[in-house]
């Protein structure tokens, strides 16, 4: 007997919630699981914001999601979790770009201060149904 799929195509966690104007920030974007995920919500059609914390990889990421025909909900942004000024300039600059509302942010790291990212970055509103997926 096959084994029950771990994402039953039935599941109400695969239907469509987000709107197209759905923003989603990603850290950790340019490579690994963090520019996977970027992948799939840019196909999905959710517009990314791929973050970095070094702006060639992040540059170098974003020009291998275009390559490979991802690119055109991507945006690029550089962010380091670790550093309170870098999430505030982030904060600021996606704030003037996108507006004050982030639909999804998706935190894949585990070394850092999640909760400063995430306190720093409420200067953003979140959206009502907002998703904080940390890993
Ligand atoms: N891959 C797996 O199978 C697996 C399984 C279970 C758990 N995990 C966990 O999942 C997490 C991600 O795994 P991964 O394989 O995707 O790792 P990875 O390929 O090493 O990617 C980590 C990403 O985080 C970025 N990063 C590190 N410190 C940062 C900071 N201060 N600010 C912003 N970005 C930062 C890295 O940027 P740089 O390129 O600049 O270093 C890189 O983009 C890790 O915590 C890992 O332990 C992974």
């Amino acid at each position: 007997m096959d084994p029950e799929p771990y994402f039953p195509t039935s599941s109400p966690s695969l239907t469509r919630w987000w709107s197209e104007e759905a923003v989603a920030v990603v850290t950790g974007g340019n490579k690994g699981i963090g520019f996977e995920v970027v992948k799939k919500l840019a196909e999905l059609g959710v517009k990314v914001v791929l973050t970095a914390r070094d702006t060639k990889k992040g540059e170098a990421a974003l020009e291998t999601l275009r390559a490979q025909g991802h690119a055109a909900n991507v945006h690029f942004l550089v962010l380091d979790v670790s550093d309170p000024l870098s999430i505030s300039t982030f904060a600021s600059s996606f704030k003037a770009i996108f507006g004050a509302t982030l639909d999804i942010l998706v935190s894949i790291l585990h070394t850092i201060k999640k909760r400063v990212m995430i306190y720093k970055l409420s200067q953003i509103r979140p959206h009502p149904n907002q998703k904080h997926n940390i890993m």
